[in-house]
């Protein structure tokens, strides 16, 4: 049995569509009946990380989980590998993210390392998975699209390495399933260097509709964060983005295709299987 965290999420939900056809997979989430993705041997878990007893019962009899937590201070990944070891789990494929190799002191990078410390520390073989930003995130452009169709970035110019979150679910599911990935940490970058600017010129290209992109200012960016999260989370998220804006992040990852038996999706690619979620598409 392998349990999914995470499963209603991003690469979650994907990682769980990836194994539904040929494995036992029970998919967690607080709650009840969310999950549905369809298989034969598919279950359901309703488990909080804030709640040992019921990560015992979504634990028991699993083989192998994929752990994906993002709670910038509860100890959610310390409470989950603690109910791990106690069920006998033998192997944790942890969802990381590639900033933890980048020269920041963060709040939010140096809680991210320890939970590295964690999974590593914890006696399960592991493998950690470090990507860089989802490609995924430009869903976030589909209510300015909808209002005016111009869409913002903090240093919106500068590079990143976006990642299609489909080919770290790939990444996952072989870690889960396949020999060989005990002990290793995947740094998972997309295939080209593309800055929001220009990821806002693809996608208008992709919906056949041109976007207006706009550069935040840093007072911008901080009253939008603002909405979301607290404020130590909303400074870490800008110190973060001017290590993107100053050249500090190291773009490249391994390389994806041995990884995931196919080439790296493109930004391209994603905005086309994904033009249905903004609107105005054709
Ligand atoms: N976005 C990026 O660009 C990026 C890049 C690199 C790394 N990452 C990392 O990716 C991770 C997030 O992955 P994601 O984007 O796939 O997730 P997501 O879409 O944000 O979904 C979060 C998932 O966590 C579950 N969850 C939240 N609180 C929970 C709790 N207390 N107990 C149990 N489950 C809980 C939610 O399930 P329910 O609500 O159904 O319970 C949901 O399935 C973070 O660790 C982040 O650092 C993100």
């Amino acid at each position: 049995m392998i349990l999914v965290t995470g499963a209603t999420g991003t690469v979650g939900r994907e990682v769980a569509r990836q194994l539904a056809a040929d494995h036992a997979v029970r998919l967690m989430s607080r709650a009840p009946a969310r999950p549905a993705v369809p298989g034969p041997r598919v279950e359901n878990a309703v488990a909080d990380f804030a709640r040992p007893d019921e990560l015992a019962g979504a634990l028991s009899g699993v083989r192998a989980a994929f752990l994906v937590t993002g709670h910038p201070v509860e100890p959610h990944d310390e409470r989950f590998l603690e109910a791990a070891v106690a069920q006998g789990v033998s192997h944790v494929v942890k969802l990381s993210a590639a900033v933890v190799a980048d020269e920041t002191d963060d709040f939010l990078t140096s809680r991210q390392r320890a939970m590295e410390e964690a999974v590593r520390s914890c006696g399960i073989a592991w493998t950690l998975l470090r990507p860089r930003a989802f490609m995924s995130n430009t869903l976030s452009w589909a209510d300015p699209i909808e209002r005016d169709g111009t869409v913002g970035a903090l240093y919106g110019s500068t590079p990143n390495a976006p990642v299609d979150p489909r080919d770290v679910a790939r990444v996952a599911v072989r870690a889960l399933t396949e020999s060989g990935h005990a002990g290793r940490t995947y740094t998972l970058a997309g295939p080209e260097e593309l800055s929001a600017h220009a990821q806002a010129r693809i996608l208008g290209d992709v919906l056949g509709r041109p976007l207006r992109f706009r550069e935040w200012t840093v007072r911008e960016a901080r009253a939008y964060l603002a909405r979301g999260h607290p404020p130590p989370v909303v400074e870490a998220l800008l110190e973060r983005a001017a290590l993107q804006a100053g050249g500090g992040k190291d773009l490249r990852g391994d390389a994806l295709a041995p990884l995931t038996g196919r080439a790296a999706g493109t930004f391209r690619g994603w905005a086309n299987d994904h033009a249905h979620c903004f609107p105005g598409s054709r």
